[in-house]
């Protein structure tokens, strides 16, 4: 039932009251406009309508009025005066101070009934749709928002990609350089060191999201000062000694920075990961400048490619049941892959010697 307050400094009146709308609502009852306000400031969101008379002590129904018109409560609450035959100019006063009706004495009680639902139920009407319109308006702003911010990063789109340009072309660079060494490996010793090479761009929900996490802003230059994997290339060899081999001859070039390297062969991750990382700095060659770009080299075994790809699947499904039975096998496997990748490493040796041998008899 709906909360209705009934302030009235007669008792007689208050009863009356009661007794027509207790049926219908919880009737809360005070004698003067002082408690009025102390009840509206406790429940005052709870409250369906005011019943108001004017003569009281403490605070009248007019200085009631003015303090609910403050605290905004006018707005949202009907205000019905219960008027003994007011003056003209006191009803005026009260209509515009924002009262809704009058209940005039004596009290017809469907009368009261009536004008008390019409008020609550218009009140409600008006509440409603002026909520409609607030939750209109937060929607336009935040569209107004969103707007503004693409405006923003259309301005900066054009630089955004000239600079995926310049890292396409770092990655065209390191691709290049690796794909020389394999086919200088190829021709003079007649194998491979890499089995082939991915290559992939991050792309901007990618870029967006780590700046957001990581705390940088959201801009050209801070992509360049903060990321540090924009370019990506995954080299996949065949054989543990390929990775250092590679990762050394590509170092040893003289226009390419080594800016980090995290060696997660040397050190593999408690989840059984793999790889070695290096962070370089490559030069790339423009119409008007040469410039350095980063990238992220990662290499890895065949097979320490293919568990680093199902482990990746792992991390981002949300929900897969068993995940400690799996992170458990997981890290099984990682194991069981070094072992493997190490075995065949040695037998490869073995074979290459006994080539060695049978080409040395051929001669
Ligand atoms: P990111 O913020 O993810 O780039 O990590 P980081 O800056 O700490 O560098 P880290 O060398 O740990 O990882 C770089 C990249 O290596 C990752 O983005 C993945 O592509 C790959 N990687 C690292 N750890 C794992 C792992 O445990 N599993 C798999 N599948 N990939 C990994
Ligand atoms: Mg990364």
């Amino acid at each position: 039932m709906q909360k209705i307050l009934v302030v009235d400094d007669a008792e007689l009146n208050r009863e009356f009251l009661n007794d027509i709308l207790e049926d219908d609502y919880l009737v809360e009852m005070r004698e003067d406009g002082e408690a009025a306000l102390k009840f509206l400031e406790q429940y005052g969101g709870e409250t369906a309508a005011v019943l108001l008379d004017l003569h009281m002590p403490k605070k009248d129904g007019l200085e009631v009025m003015m303090e609910m018109e403050q605290t905004g409560w006018m707005d949202g609450i009907p205000v019905l005066i219960i008027s003994s035959e007011y003056a003209a100019e006191v009803e005026s006063r009260c209509l515009e101070l924002g009262a809704f009706d009058f209940i005039h004495k004596p009290f017809d009680s469907s009368i009261v009934k009536n004008r008390v639902k019409n008020a609550i139920e218009l009140f409600a009407h008006k509440n409603q749709l002026e909520q409609k319109v607030e939750e209109q308006e937060v929607m336009l702003r935040k569209q107004d928002r969103i707007i503004r911010i693409q405006a923003e990063k259309l301005k900066e789109a054009e630089p955004f990609n000239r600079l995926m340009m310049e890292y396409q072309a770092a990655i065209m660079e390191i691709e290049t350089r690796l794909k020389v060494l394999n086919a200088e490996f190829s021709q003079e010793y007649n194998r491979n060191p890499f089995e082939s090479i991915k290559s992939r761009l991050k792309t901007p929900a990618s870029i967006y999201e780590k700046l957001e996490r990581k705390g940088y802003p959201v801009t050209v230059d801070s992509i360049r000062e903060n990321l540090k994997d924009v370019a990506g290339i995954r080299v996949i060899c065949s054989f543990p000694d390929d990775i250092y081999r590679l990762a050394a001859l590509l170092n040893k070039q003289d226009d390419i920075i080594l800016l980090r390297k995290k060696d997660y062969i040397q050190n593999p991750k408690p989840n059984g990961y793999r790889s070695l990382h290096l962070i370089l700095n490559v030069p790339i060659f423009l119409s008007k400048e040469k410039k350095y770009m980063m990238a992220e080299v990662q290499f890895r075994t065949i097979a320490m490619d293919f568990w680093a790809s199902l482990e990746h699947k792992l991390k981002y499904k949300k929900h897969v049941n068993d995940t400690d039975e799996i992170v458990r096998r997981l890290k099984l496997c990682a194991d069981s892959i070094e072992d493997l990748d190490y075995q065949m490493q040695e037998l490869r040796d073995k074979i290459d010697l006994s080539k060695e041998h049978v080409d040395v008899e051929a001669v």
